[in-house]
């Protein structure tokens, strides 16, 4: 029998058309315009081929993948992490009681605390994501201390459902233009039919149990203008002012789109608790997990499971650990819609 959790959240995401106030988007768009450059994401979070495979990969892989090869022109920044806010600017908005509310509803709990707040906001770009979940918040490890590609693995085993402390996100959408760019989502798993939100979003609010939940963005802009020969994985995102966005590797351009173009996302996640004794377990850490705790149960696994594997002296980092992780616990959609195909750069190398 399959210990595999099946990954479905607690409600299906649903839409609030126009979350924020006039005040506070121009808040949310004024960071991102004053405080860049910006990264791109593969850059913040995966260090090799195999990382990004772990998390996003789909069934069927190039035999010669690079981590460029599914990097698309998709830049992020963090507002606020971990109850941290970083601008003054969004301070209002990322402990807002309106956030919390909206996150309290989707579990029913009683209580909630501010987490982490991102961006994203990309030109026209494929999509090379065949859909994954947002890394989850367990006792003792977070997106602080845990890489992205632990945290998907983990996800996909269903070996560490007792440590996962439940969260909720609200997901603010601004894509005006409405060239494909929507998001595609499996609310009854992986291997049932994905539904989608499609554009065009003006201030639309996509309330949503992402860590519970595949999902994934979808390509946007016109189509001739999606490809991105140049971008290196240390292209960095400037805004130029009369509604340009530029990228840049060091000093020299190599694209650039305009608002009407830009699909931005604002990303906000709280955590939330049913009752009193789930937030004095969370406080208190009578109950957490470490990453050499982790890596423990997913080896006793791999062994309970007859999977032959070489103890790697740092699992965080051992290419061929990851690989022999992304196999064993392998999950990903089955079906994609029609309107939203995944996007490969060499579809011709595909085994
Ligand atoms: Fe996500």
């Amino acid at each position: 029998m399959s210990k595999r959790h099946p990954l479905i959240p607690a409600i299906a995401p649903h839409l609030i058309q126009d979350y924020y106030t006039p005040e506070e988007v121009d808040a949310l768009f004024g960071v991102v315009k004053n405080h860049g450059p910006w990264p791109l994401i593969s850059a913040l979070h995966f260090t090799s081929t195999e990382e990004f495979l772990a998390v996003a990969g789909g069934k069927n892989v190039p035999a010669d993948a690079k981590l460029t090869d599914f990097t698309s022109p998709s830049f992020r920044g963090y507002l606020g992490q971990l109850g941290v806010c970083y601008y003054d600017e969004v301070h209002d908005i990322y402990f807002s009681d309106k956030l919390m509310k909206t996150v309290k509803e989707v579990h029913g709990a009683q209580y909630a605390m501010t987490h982490g707040m991102l961006f994203n906001i990309a030109g026209p770009s494929h999509s090379y994501d065949s859909g994954h979940v947002d890394s989850a918040s367990y006792r003792g490890l977070t997106t602080a201390n845990c890489p992205v590609w632990v945290s998907a693995v983990m996800a996909k085993s269903g070996l560490f459902e007792e440590y996962k402390v439940k969260t909720a996100q609200v997901i603010t959408y601004f894509y005006e233009s409405g060239i494909d760019g929507g998001f595609t989502y499996w609310p009854d798993g992986p291997d049932r039919k994905p539904q989608r939100f499609v554009p065009p979003f003006h201030n639309s609010a996509i309330v949503s149990d992402n860590s519970q939940m595949y999902h994934r963005r979808e390509a946007n802009g016109p189509r001739e203008l999606r490809d991105c020969p140049e971008l290196e994985i240390t292209t960095k995102l400037h805004w130029g002012g009369d509604d340009q966005w530029i990228l840049r590797n060091g000093d020299t351009e190599i694209g650039r789109f305009d608002e009407a173009n830009r699909r931005a996302l604002f990303h906000w996640t709280g955590l939330v608790f049913m009752d009193s004794a789930e937030v004095k377990e969370y406080l208190e850490h009578t109950n957490d997990l470490t990453l050499d705790k982790v890596f423990n149960m997913l080896m006793a696994d791999l062994t309970e499971r007859g999977v032959a594997y070489t103890e790697p002296d740092d699992p965080a980092t051992d290419q061929a650990f990851i690989d022999l992780l992304t196999k064993t616990y392998a999950l990903s959609p089955d079906e994609y819609p029609a309107e939203a195909p995944v996007n490969a750069k060499a579809p011709s190398t595909y085994v």
